[in-house]
C-alpha cells in the first residue's frame, strides 16, 4: 500500500511489554476516541510482542495467547474498526520475535493470510534473531509480498533498527516505514542519541517509506517496560518536536488512559502535528554549519528546516547540549536571498508568538540545555 505521510498511533510496547490484553487494548482504543487524540490523526491501535501462544495451532497458524485474547484478534478487530480506529500486530522476520515468540520466518503466506483473515491493517515485522545465511532485504521483500497478496491492504512496517545498512535496501522491499534506529528508552540520553543518528539519513526517508525513530515516550514519566529515569517536560517537547521536523511516524507508547493535560496537549500540537504530516514530504535540511557555536566534533546542536507544501517553511532550533547556546541561520541558507524582496512571519509551534528576522538573520538566543524553538514560517514581503 501506497503510504503518503507518517503513519500515527498508540502502541503497547513501551508501557506494557507482555502485560497485554483485550481489556488493556480496547481500553487504550476508547482512550485515543475520548481524548481527542484519535481526531488528531492517531488512528492505528498496535499490539506489539507478546501477544501469542509459543507454540503454533495444528493447522500451522499462529494462535493467540487465550488468557490475553480470550476472543481472538478478529474480534478485537471488529472492536477497534467500530471505533473508527486500524488494527496493527506484530511478527518477526528471524527464528523467534525479540521476547522469544514464535516469528513469521519462511511462513510468511500462511501469517499474512490469518493477518488479513483477522482485519490487520499494520504489522510491525522486527528482526532479532535473523540467521547469519538470510539477508534482510530478502526477509522483508517476502512479507511484503505475502501481505500485499494477501486481499487486504496491510501497511508493513519493518524494524530491523538501521542494522545491516538497512537505508540502502529498505525502500527496495515495499515496506511503507522503517526503524532507522535503536530502540528508544524514556530519558534524554536515549533522544538525544536517536535524533543525531537521523541526521545522516534523512535523504533515505520520505513519502513511500517514512524513516522510523521508533515509539514516542512522551508522558511515559519513567514509568512501564522503557520508562528508564524519565525526561522533563522541556525534554518531551524536545523529543516530540524533533520527531515532527524529522517527520518521524508518531506511534504514542504511553498510558493513554491516565495522560496528564501537559501530555495530552503536547502529542495533539496542532502546529507540530502539521509540520509531521506535511504532504509535500521534503526531506529535512540542516543550517546549523553557520552557527557561531557550532562545533563540528561536538555535535550537540542542530537547526533544522523543511519546505512545506504551499510554501511555509518549518524550522527549528534543537540545543541538545548541556549548557545554553545561542544559534543563529540566515535566510539566505532558506532559498530567501536580499534579492528576493521577501523575509519570513515566524509563528512559535509552542506559545503562537509571532516574530521576523532581523537583517536576515534568524537567531535563537538563550536556548536553554535540551530545549528547542520550533517555528511555522510564511514567506512575506520583506
Ligand atoms: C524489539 C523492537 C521493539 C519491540 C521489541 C519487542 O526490541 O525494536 O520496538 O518491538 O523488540 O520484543
Amino acid at each position: 500500500m501506497v503510504v503518503n505521510k507518517p503513519p500515527m498511533g498508540w502502541n503497547s510496547w513501551n508501557t506494557y511489554a507482555e502485560k497485554i490484553d483485550e481489556a488493556l487494548i480496547l481500553e487504550s482504543a476508547r482512550a485515543l476516541k475520548e481524548s481527542g487524540l484519535a481526531d488528531a490523526g492517531y488512528n492505528y491501535v498496535v499490539i506489539d510482542d507478546c501477544w501469542a501462544l509459543h507454540e503454533r495451532g495444528k493447522d500451522g497458524k499462529l494462535v493467540p495467547d487465550p488468557e490475553k485474547f480470550p476472543r481472538g484478534m478478529k474480534a478485537l478487530a471488529g472492536e477497534i474498526h467500530a471505533l473508527g480506529l486500524k488494527f496493527g500486530m506484530y511478527s518477526c522476520s528471524g527464528l523467534m520475535t525479540c521476547a522469544r515468540y514464535p516469528s513469521s520466518l519462511d511462513r510468511e503466506w500462511t501469517d499474512a493470510q490469518t493477518f488479513a483473515e483477522w482485519g490487520v491493517d499494520f504489522l510491525k515485522y522486527d528482526y532479532c534473531y535473523k540467521p547469519l545465511n538470510r539477508r534482510g532485504e530478502e526477509l522483508y521483500r517476502a512479507m511484503q509480498l505475502a501481505l500485499a497478496n494477501s486481499g487486504r491492504e496491510i501497511l508493513l512496517s519493518a524494524c530491523s533498527w538501521g542494522a545491516d545498512k538497512t537505508h540502502e535496501w529498505i525502500r527496495s522491499t515495499g515496506s511503507g516505514m522503517w526503524r532507522s534506529t535503536g530502540d528508544i528508552f524514556d530519558n534524554w540520553n536515549s533522544i538525544k542519541s536517536l535524533i543525531l543518528q537521523q541526521l545522516p539519513i534523512l535523504p533515505y526517508g520520505g513519502r513511500g517509506c517514512f524513516n522510523d525513530m521508533d515509539m514516542l515516550v512522551v508522558g511515559m514519566n519513567g514509568k512501564g517496560n522503557v520508562g528508564l529515569g524519565g525526561c522533563t517536560e522541556e525534554e518531551y517537547r524536545t523529543h516530540f518536536a524533533a520527531w515532527c521536523m524529522l517527520q518521524s511516524p508518531l506511534m504514542i507508547g504511553c498510558d493513554v488512559r491516565n495522560m496528564s493535560e501537559f501530555t495530552r496537549s503536547l502529542l495533539t500540537n496542532p502546529m507540530l502535528l502539521s509540520i509531521d504530516q506535511d504532504p509535500l514530504c521534503a526531506q529535512t535540511f540542516r543550517l546549523d554549519a553557520l552557527t557561531v557555536d557550532f562545533d563540528p566534533n561536538k555535535q550537540d546542536c542542530c537547526i533544522l528546516a523543511r519546505m512545506l507544501e504551499g510554501g511555509d517553511i518549518a524550522l527549528g532550533f534543537f540545543n541538545l547540549s548541556d549548557s545554553v547556546k545561542n544559534l543563529h541561520c540566515t535566510l539566505n541558507d532558506m532559498g530567501l536571498g536580499v534579492s528576493s524582496g521577501m523575509t519570513l512571519e515566524m509563528c512559535d509551534c509552542f506559545t503562537g508568538e509571532k516574530r521576523s528576522p532581523i537583517c536576515g538573520t534568524v537567531s535563537a538566543l538563550g536556548l536553554q540545555p535540551h530545549a528547542c524553538k520550533v517555528y511555522r514560517c510564511k514567506v512575506v514581503k520583506a
